[in-house]
């Protein structure tokens, strides 16, 4: 990729620096006020909450009255429904199965979710999250698509310890758009625990918004990591981790990893 070419231009770019700051807002002057008037509510949700956690939250109790769907990062219904898709087909396409047992961490309104439901054989999906608001939103989307018979768990969440959930119990474990809004820690707990709820043969696929230049974060809601921080923190817990290339030329803006048990030429 030549630095002309879009794709690598978003993979160098500095959001919190000044420069890029000035420039997006010549180029797109009518976003200035509602991203002030939001830099302003997350100073204030800073102050209120220390931990990111706590943050967190109150961030999607405040981005979710306002509408679920963009709280969860879709403009509108077209592109919630698109997204979801998206995520859907990619993980049937590369090893869900209907008998799996599948662990969704940022569940969110199940944008995807209710596809996994739907997919996966009765009491299969179990789905996590921080935000009891985006939580209610989703058994709103459960009972919508008429899936109450699927019985999949929805449960609230502090932390990544996972410390409520049975070892050696899920084939699939999955978090789309989440670690885009989590600071190293948050990650960090995951990777840690993720390996001892894996299934033999399972694997933890993950979305991040990728940078090749320096690591940085925008409102403390958006954070940009180089993939070798995270290949190298799952290493750090004895897990392999690799970028899934053919997920880059899909209609998404992050990047996706997947973590298997054991480090490379490692026991498992
Ligand atoms: C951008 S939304 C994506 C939701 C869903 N994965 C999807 O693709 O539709 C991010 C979700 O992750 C949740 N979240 C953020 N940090 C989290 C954490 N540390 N643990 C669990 N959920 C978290 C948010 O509450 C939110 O519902």
């Amino acid at each position: 990729m030549d630095s002309a070419d879009p794709a690598s231009r978003r993979l160098t770019i500095d959001r919190s620096s000044l420069g890029h700051r000035l420039r997006y807002a010549v180029r797109n002057p009518r976003r200035i006020g509602p991203h002030l008037r939001r830099g302003a509510r997350d100073v204030w949700l800073r102050a209120r909450h220390r931990d990111h956690v706590a943050y967190y939250r109150a961030v999607m109790a405040s981005d979710t009255a306002r509408s679920p769907e963009a709280a969860v990062g879709s403009r509108d219904h077209e592109r919630w429904l698109a997204l979801g898709k998206l995520q859907f087909d990619y993980l049937r396409d590369h090893g869900l199965a209907p008998g799996h047992r599948m662990l969704d961490i940022g569940c969110g309104n199940l944008r995807a979710g209710w596809r996994f439901i739907d997919y996966l054989d009765p009491g299969g999906y179990y789905g996590i999250d921080i935000s009891p608001d985006i939580l209610i939103s989703a058994k709103e989307t459960l009972s919508g698509r008429g899936l109450q018979a699927k019985l999949p768990h929805l449960t609230l969440t502090r932390d990544l310890t996972f410390d409520f959930l049975p070892s050696g119990h899920f084939d699939v474990v999955h978090a789309h758009s989440v670690f885009s809004h989590s600071p190293l820690p948050v990650i960090d707990e995951c990777l840690a625990h993720v390996g001892r709820i894996l299934a033999p043969g399972g694997f933890f696929d993950f979305t991040f918004d990728r940078t090749e230049g320096r690591e940085h974060q925008v409102l403390r809601e958006d954070f940009y990591y180089r993939a070798e921080t995270l290949t190298e923190l799952a290493a750090g817990h004895g897990l392999t981790a690799r970028l899934m290339a053919d997920w880059e030329r899909l209609p998404h803006g992050q990047s996706k990893i997947r973590v298997t048990a054991g480090t490379p030429g490692g026991a498992p």
